[in-house]
């Protein structure tokens, strides 16, 4: 019997993709079901296999704005914060878990905010097929899944092949700023930003890692490691 197109022959070990996160159970409460229901259609872009334009995302918000784009925001403390202090930039918001994608919106409509979109879909994919060459401004990554054991390492989003992706989705003196309370994480993502011939390090500390820019909140999370005694490195990285 022939094999559909689309299955492995039965004998080959069929490539998995390594993703960089695992669905959670977290239970999407009443709230953000809510504002799932009332602000999902207007703020929640559906993902799309081929490039997007930007006036397509923003509608008529759209005014030619600085695009940052933000992978895995979690419960969106600092997108919103960030949208809010900075209302002359759009954003476009990945993030997989349904949770964060409520309490995003949530916090979209107790605050009135325009200048947010979001899409619910793998961070790399969205990079790799939905994000035209050489359009975004910045790209926020806040925090990524640390990935502690080295069995793990594998799933952690900063390597060197997703570093060249974020380089060739950002314009020319866009740049790239990562923040991690992972002091391994902290010195891989370093050394994988370092060896990208298309980034220059903004930092001029002796060690490499930038002071915490000015429009990123210290979030509950990190204050409480904060008061522990753990650090946090911020990293900063331009597109030449
Ligand atoms: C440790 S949390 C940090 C969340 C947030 N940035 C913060 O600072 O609190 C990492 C988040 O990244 C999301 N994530 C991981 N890989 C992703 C991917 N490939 N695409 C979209 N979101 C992803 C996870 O679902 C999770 O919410």
């Amino acid at each position: 019997m022939t094999q559909p197109e689309h299955s492995p022959p039965p004998d080959v070990a069929y490539p998995q993709k390594i993703r960089t996160f695992v669905k959670r159970a977290g239970r999407t409460s009443s709230g953000q079901a809510r504002a799932i229901e009332s602000l999902g259609n207007t703020f929640i872009h559906p993902y799309t296999a081929a490039p997007v334009s930007w006036p397509a995302v923003w509608g008529t918000d759209w005014r030619d704005q600085p695009v940052v784009l933000e992978i895995g925001f979690g419960m969106g403390d600092a997108t919103a914060h960030i949208a809010q202090v900075l209302p002359d930039t759009v954003f476009l918001g990945c993030e997989v878990h349904e949770p964060g994608v409520g309490a995003l919106l949530k916090l979209i409509g107790e605050r009135g905010l325009r200048n947010l979109r979001i899409v619910q879909h793998d961070a790399v994919e969205v990079l790799e097929h939905m994000i035209p060459p050489a359009s975004l401004d910045v790209i926020h990554i806040f925090f990524p899944d640390p990935w502690h054991k080295t069995r793990h390492h594998k799933r952690r989003l900063i390597q060197a092949p997703l570093v060249r992706l974020l380089c060739s989705r950002l314009k020319p003196g866009g740049y790239v700023h990562c923040a991690t309370d992972w002091a391994p994480y902290a010195e891989q993502i370093l050394e994988v930003l370092r060896a990208e011939p298309m980034l220059r390090n903004r930092s001029t500390h002796p060690d490499g890692y930038a002071d915490r820019p000015a429009y990123r909140p210290v979030t509950k999370f990190e204050r409480r490691g904060l008061r522990l005694g753990h650090g946090v490195w911020d990293l900063v990285f331009d597109r030449c």
